[in-house]
């Protein structure tokens, strides 16, 4: 017997859509067996009371995705021969530590503003297809196609150690390690230095993979709120003399998922604390590069006399992170102690990847697909600022980035976020709401926005949607509490 099937013709999803991903829940989750004979189509469809071709065209998109196979003679049947005799209860497995990426549908044209990632179709193809050709075709080939380092390819460690230095990012001491974006080097800092119980503080919120790197590890993480000017510093002194964190992670640009930029006083705070309670500082500049408007702040590292300040980069937000390229620079005993890390992690990053992008950023198409990036992203955090401004319901907040993929919206209250993300996805628009990035509090009416990826008219009417469904609700209880008896009356 099939499990219940709830749809809803009023919906703006399709009847077949509903369907389908119903079905594939409940296949996924075993509610409906492997092996499973599926009722035909015309006889799912006279017990939903749906059209024939609304089911034919659900059973299609189980079919793509490998969950059903059809048996002519046989019938429809769920792929697989039966349970699979397994001895390991591993659905029973302990979750990962924190809220994991929620599971986001939306249909063909929806749009997303999940995900703070560039735009494919600002990527540079001829350029990057050149670089490739270039690549294999050069004296360097054989050699990138052996095992090497695990500090990385020579060529490029040099090109970016050299830059830092010429940008005061890197001292005489200082080293690098590439390593597999910057998520490997936040997993390898958790290796190399932290012991179980530990203390790390982090913003509150902050970027996902940031906290279940450390919290899986067993660190203990404190929260650090974030506010308009980035990480707060009363409370982060607080926060480093009752908790004694052996290390401290700063965004100082365009914090994910605030968009907060630290100001140079607060820069100016947070090394003076670190230095005088001992902490190692690790600052966290994914989207420094970045910038649309205003002007820079100097980087903690290059503030810093003492060369203590380690400081991650990535090639993820400026040019391809399907090729997962980052680096680390900090004092050469920690880049020695990370590189042993990493070779029991993968022996080394991919020399093809890091080859593409040394040649990349040497022959200045970098810098050129950069200028142009930095020219779309301007006009795309503008027209999100005018659409927040224009759509969001009134009472609503938001912070005004001057650069990189995120913005942070707290609508009014009692408006949930999480709660009216289906609603939204209904409407075919989605977003992250703010559980996702909490640490030690959760803003129930917070939400990022994450707007690189689109241009300005998709922006434009995806805050247009969202306004509309957020304040569709908030008339609603509006409308609901005005009409609930004051407790003073009862
Ligand atoms: C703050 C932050 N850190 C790290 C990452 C992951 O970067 P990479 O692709 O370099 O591993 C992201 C990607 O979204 C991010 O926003």
């Amino acid at each position: 017997m099939l499990p219940a099937i709830a749809l809803d013709s009023g919906s703006d999803t399709p009847l077949y859509r509903q369907l389908f991903e119903q079905m594939r829940d409940h296949i996924q989750s075993g509610r409906i067996p492997r092996g499973e004979r599926l009722p035909a189509t015309r006889e799912l469809a006279g017990m939903l009371g749906l059209n024939r071709a609304t089911v034919s065209a659900a059973y299609e998109l189980l079919e793509n995705e490998g969950l059903l196979k059809g048996h002519v003679g046989r019938g429809t049947f769920v792929e697989g021969s039966g349970e699979p005799a397994s001895r390991i209860a591993w659905e029973d497995l302990e979750p990962a530590i924190g809220a994991s990426s929620p599971a986001l549908s939306l249909g063909s044209g929806g749009i997303s503003f999940a995900s703070s990632r560039p735009d494919n179709d600002l990527f540079p193809m001829a350029e990057f297809r050149s670089t490739c050709e270039e690549v294999i075709h050069g004296d360097a080939a054989a050699a990138i196609l052996q095992l090497g380092s695990p500090a990385g390819y020579q060529p490029l460690r040099q090109y970016l150690l050299e830059e830092a230095r010429r940008d005061g990012l890197a001292g005489p001491m200082d080293d690098i390690l590439i390593t597999s974006g910057c998520q490997q080097a936040l997993d390898l800092m958790q290796r190399a230095l932290m012991r179980p119980g530990d203390c790390a503080a982090i913003e509150d919120p902050v970027y996902p993979g940031l906290r279940g790197v450390f919290a899986t590890a067993g660190a203990r993480l404190v929260g650090v709120p974030v506010g308009a000017n980035g990480i707060g510093i009363d409370a982060l002194e607080r926060v480093i003399g009752i908790e004694r964190p052996r290390l401290l992670v700063v965004t100082p640009n365009f914090q994910n998922p605030t968009g907060a930029t630290l100001p140079l006083s607060a820069r100016q705070s947070i090394l003076r604390l670190a230095r005088e309670a001992g902490v190692v500082l690790m600052e966290h500049d994914i989207y420094g590069q970045l910038r649309y408007e205003g002007d820079p702040q100097p980087p903690l590292k290059q503030l810093d006399g003492s060369e203590d300040v380690i400081s991650i980069g990535s090639f993820s937000k400026i040019a391809f992170p399907g090729l997962r390229v980052g680096w680390v620079i900090g004092p050469r005993a920690l880049i020695r102690r990370l590189a042993a890390a990493k070779q029991y992690c993968d022996l080394h990053s991919d020399h093809l990847s890091q080859a593409v992008l040394f040649r990349f950023a040497e022959s200045g198409r970098l810098a050129a697909h950069r200028a142009r990036i930095l020219e779309a992203g301007a006009q795309r955090l503008s027209a999100m600022l005018s659409a927040c401004g224009r759509y969001l319901p009134e009472g609503s907040r938001f912070t005004r980035p001057q650069g990189g993929m995120n913005l942070w919206v707290r609508l009014p209250e009692p408006l949930d976020a999480a709660e009216l993300l289906p609603r939204a996805e209904r409407a075919n628009v989605n977003y992250l709401p703010g559980k996702y990035f909490a640490v030690s509090r959760v803003e129930q009416g917070g939400l990022r926005l994450s707007f690189a990826g689109l241009d300005p008219a998709r922006i434009r009417e995806g805050v247009s949607i969202l306004g509309r469904v957020f304040s569709e609700e908030l008339e609603r209880v509006r409308a609901v509490s005005g009409m609930t008896p004051s407790p003073a009356l009862v």
